[in-house]
Parts: C-alpha cells; structure tokens; sequence
C-alpha cells in the first residue's frame, strides 16, 4: 500500500497535515481524550500515529508503556521523537511503536483502553477502514473506547486505495454502518476540529459482560454530554472575550 511520498522539502510536521495548526491539532485531540475520561493507567493505541502529533502529549501524560503507536512511515516517528520530545523519553515513558501497513492491531499482543485513529478514515478505502476496525475489535475490552475522525461528504469514496495527501468522502450513515458491521455501536460527536473532519467515537456492541460503567452504555451520553461541553465553552470563551474587550476599553 502506498502511504504517500516523502518529498526532500516536506518536513515530519507538514507530512501529516497543515503545519500552522499541528499544535492545534495535538491538543483537540489530548483535550477529547481525557473529556472521555483517559486516566495515566490506560492503554492506548494510536493507529497512524504519525509524527506524534498526538503522542507528543500522550506520551508524556501516560505512564511507562501504555501508549503504543502504529505507523507504516518509520521516519515520522523518529523525527517526532527528536524534534518534539527527545530521545531521553524513550527511557522513561518506553512508548511502543510497530510499523505495520496493513492495519494489524493485534501485532501489539494485549487490549487497549483507548484506540485513536485520527485522520486516518479521511484517507482510507473502505476495505482498510473494515479491516482496521475488524482488528480493533479484537483488541478492545467492553470498556475500551474506538475514537476517529473522517471527512464528512455527500457520496461515500469508492475506491480501493489509500488516498494521499488527498482527502476521502463517506456519510455519517455509511461510516456509521461500517462500525456496526464490524460490531461497533458508534456516536458522532460535536467536538470542535481545527480543519473539517468529524468525530465519532465507538463501542463494542456485543459482549457479554454489559454493565453500568461498559463503554457501549456510556456512548449515547458521552454524545449529548460533549455537545453540551462544547456549547458552554463556547458561551464563556464568549463572554470571557467580552470582559477582555470591555476591560480594554
Ligand atoms: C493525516 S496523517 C495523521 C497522523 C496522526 N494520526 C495525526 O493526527 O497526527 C495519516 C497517517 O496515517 C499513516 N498511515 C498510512 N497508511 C497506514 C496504515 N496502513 N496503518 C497505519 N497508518 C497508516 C500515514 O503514514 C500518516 O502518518
């Protein structure tokens, strides 16, 4: 599978999106994560981990060995070591990485807790996003949370290949279907992006061990819960914008 070419004059931040908003982009994602609850003791996944746009603040926030990265482009990861973290974090936090290409999440041998796939679905054919969501079945508890984003469209891409760095189409109710598909019970969810894609966060369906606190039970209020979160941040940024330009005047 081709994941796009590195081009002499591309840099590990440019590589996975629009460089002016990578620090924007890093914090959407940690402030999602822990509003949904990521504690320093979860294990977490990172699929298309990239140039740890996310993991340099994952990293650093999870104890030793709980985040785990995957990632066909090696390069990446190693600069995003060297230039966002340093190569002393490889001792201390002992962050895991494989470079599959084929979506293989069982290559980790354990579960997670947490699983981001972060503009990954805006890129993938529908066969990789079965095949990554097939494999993370496998990986998840009935605890754990799937979170992605991808591009919302009119029509669904129809193609059979990964898509770089141009961006692919589904609908929500296709995306939607495709979780269900592979026994996931989804949500879409109104946090806010800094470029167009949308969030949708999954559960496993089912399982046998339903309680209170499974995340299948939480998804429907997680939905409401961060659309309210995001309603009311945005009434008191706007009136702590209000009190900065009065007490300007
Ligand atoms: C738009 S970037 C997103 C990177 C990262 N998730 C972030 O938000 O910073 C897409 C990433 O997916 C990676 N990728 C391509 N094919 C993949 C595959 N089969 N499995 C995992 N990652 C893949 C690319 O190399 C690239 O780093």
């Amino acid at each position: 599978m081709s994941t796009g070419s590195r081009d002499g004059e591309q840099d590990y931040r440019g590589f996975v999106g629009p460089s002016e908003k990578y620090d924007l982009i890093s914090a959407t994602q940690f402030n999602l994560l822990t509003f949904l609850d990521l504690r320093e003791d979860h294990y977490l996944l990172d699929i298309g981990c990239g140039s740890l746009r996310a993991g340099k603040l994952l990293i650093p926030f999870l104890l030793p060995g709980r985040y785990h990265g995957i990632e066909p482009e090696q390069w990446l990861i190693d600069e995003g070591i060297r230039n966002e973290l340093g190569e002393d974090i490889l001792g201390v936090k002992k962050p895991v990485f494989n470079h599959d290409n084929n979506f293989t999440l069982s290559a980790f041998d354990r579960k997670f807790d947490y699983i981001l796939a972060h503009s990954i679905f805006s890129h993938a054919s529908e066969r990789q996003i079965s095949r990554c969501l097939s494999e993370a079945r496998k990986v998840m508890r009935p605890t754990s949370l799937f979170i992605a984003t991808f591009a919302k469209g009119d029509d669904n891409y129809s193609g059979d290949e990964w898509v770089y760095p141009g961006f692919v189409m589904y609908t929500e109710d296709h995306m939607r279907a495709l979780f269900e598909k592979e026994g996931l019970a989804s949500s879409i969810l109104s946090w806010p992006h800094p470029e167009f894609q949308v969030w949708i966060v999954a559960a496993l369906r089912n399982h046998t061990e339903e309680t209170e606190t499974s995340a299948y039970s939480r998804l429907e209020k997680f939905g409401s819960e961060v659309k309210e979160h995001h309603e009311s941040l945005l009434r008191n940024r706007e009136a702590l914008f209000g009190l900065y330009f009065q007490s300007d005047k």
